[in-house]
């Protein structure tokens, strides 16, 4: 079946939130429409930046009911899973780098009813999803090395996700594919062709003082021109 516009999931990062109004501009993200939200939990040592924990999940959990995902780049996954779960994090994608039972993380995020997703850094090969991808939902390339926000987009993440894709249909197997890192506008457009599913953005989004409405309206227009016919 052939994909449209609206099957392509915006998902703010909220790493870019404006933190004195984060509930209000998440509820504002309600309203025009947006489905996921991304948290970005980093704990210091994975990567070289602390943002925030589960505890910012369930206060975000009263401001709305937009579908949570947490992108977890910390150490001791395995011990966070579990609060995360319980904060409400309805997609959970844990990196492949740090995790020597990655297999078994997985299957907790899916035992605990979470869809299950897999995050690769630009340095590493899509070969480590060989024996996983069949239970993955997800599948999170990082188009710039994770830690911040507002970073260049590196350039070969295109061809990865092209190969990701192209593995994805020769397998006939049907995980989504995220991107995240420097997505904006301008390449958003190319990166949903090349296969993107699920689109993180978290500093084109939150670009004050530009209204979220002019935000979110250019990266759907971006989104849509993936899917209009090129002359
Ligand atoms: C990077 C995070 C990203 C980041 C994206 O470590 O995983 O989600 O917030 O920010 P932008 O869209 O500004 O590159
Ligand atoms: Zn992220």
């Amino acid at each position: 079946m052939n994909r449209t516009a609206s099957d392509v999931i915006l998902a703010p990062s909220l790493l870019s939130v404006d933190w004195t109004r984060a509930g209000e501009q998440v509820s504002e993200l309600e309203r025009l429409g947006v489905e996921w939200l991304h948290f970005d939990a980093m704990d210091g040592h994975f990567v070289p930046n602390l943002s925030f924990g589960a505890l910012f999940l369930k206060a975000m959990r009263r401001a709305c009911n937009l579908h949570f995902d947490a992108h977890l780049m910390v150490a001791n996954v395995a011990d966070r899973l579990e609060e995360f779960l319980e904060a409400g994090a309805q997609s959970i994608s844990v990196h492949a780098e740090n995790q020597p039972h990655l297999h078994r993380l997985v299957h907790t995020v899916k035992d605990g009813g979470a869809m299950a997703g897999v995050v690769l850094n630009p340095a590493t090969p899509l070969e480590v999803l060989d024996w996983i991808l069949p239970d993955l939902d997800y599948v999170l390339i990082m188009s710039v090395n994770p830690g911040f926000g507002g970073q260049k987009f590196l350039p070969f993440s295109l061809s990865k996700i092209e190969q990701l894709a192209r593995k994805r249909s020769e397998t006939g197997l049907n995980f989504k594919i995220q991107v995240d890192g420097g997505v904006s506008p301008s390449n958003v457009g190319e990166l949903v062709r090349a296969g993107v599913d699920i689109v993180v953005a978290g500093s084109a989004v939150f670009a004050p003082p530009k209204p979220l409405s002019e935000t979110v309206g250019a990266m759907r227009a971006g989104i849509e021109s993936a899917f209009q016919i090129q002359v």
